[in-house]
């Protein structure tokens, strides 16, 4: 009896640590630093995101492609849950033009305000983003305790009802040895 519970007790610790593991950040050899987490990106049409050139070829606007040149701003909302209302954990300000006929694809210039897990900062993320499919952008730097960082993030179309438009944000970052005294 007291030994299974010490089993079970061992579990629960165990399971909480490898929790703890994955949701904050870690330590490696030579002092690395890295954190992982997701967030949900929300877009509501002609209210947080407007085209505003209409490109020149190819579909007209649809819900899921616009025309080649079209140059699409946002001012997004990140939050930790898919509700809309759930915690505001950051800001998502970017800009996308299509670069691709079909209108799916398009380059994309984004910076993400952020205060979470006691880390407070901008990343900047740049890369070609498709309409439909999920996206892995590269992470071109940051401000704050961001300082230096690198990695990626992955953008995947979650929802897409009515004006609304979700997005989960997998964030993947990763400091540099030479990030560790980094200024705010
Ligand atoms: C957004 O606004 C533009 C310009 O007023 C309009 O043409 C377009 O139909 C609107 N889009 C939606 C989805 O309401
Ligand atoms: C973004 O979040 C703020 C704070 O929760 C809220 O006041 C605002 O309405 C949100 N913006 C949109 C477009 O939902």
């Amino acid at each position: 009896m007291a030994n299974s519970l010490h089993v079970t007790l061992f579990l629960l610790l165990s399971l909480l640590a490898a929790h703890k593991a994955l949701a904050s950040s870690h330590n490696h050899g030579l002092h690395l630093r890295s954190l992982e987490f997701s967030l949900f990106q929300h877009e509501t049409t002609n209210k947080t995101g407007f085209v505003i050139v209409e490109g020149v070829t190819g579909p007209g606007i649809t819900r899921t492609t616009t025309p080649f040149g079209t140059i699409f701003v946002y001012l997004n909302n990140l939050t930790t849950t898919i509700s809309a209302s759930s915690r505001l954990v950051g800001i998502a300000e970017g800009v996308s033009i299509t670069s691709s006929f079909d209108g799916f694809r398009s380059i994309s210039v984004a910076h993400i305000t952020l205060e979470i897990h006691g880390y407070r900062g901008t990343v900047s993320v740049v890369g070609v983003v498709h309409n439909t499919k999920p996206a892995v952008l590269p992470v071109v730097g940051g401000t704050g305790d961001f300082l230096f960082v690198q990695g990626y993030v992955k953008s995947t179309l979650v929802d897409l009802e009515a004006l609304n438009v979700m997005y989960k944000i997998d964030f993947h970052l990763y400091w540099p040895p030479y990030a560790t005294n980094s200024p705010n």
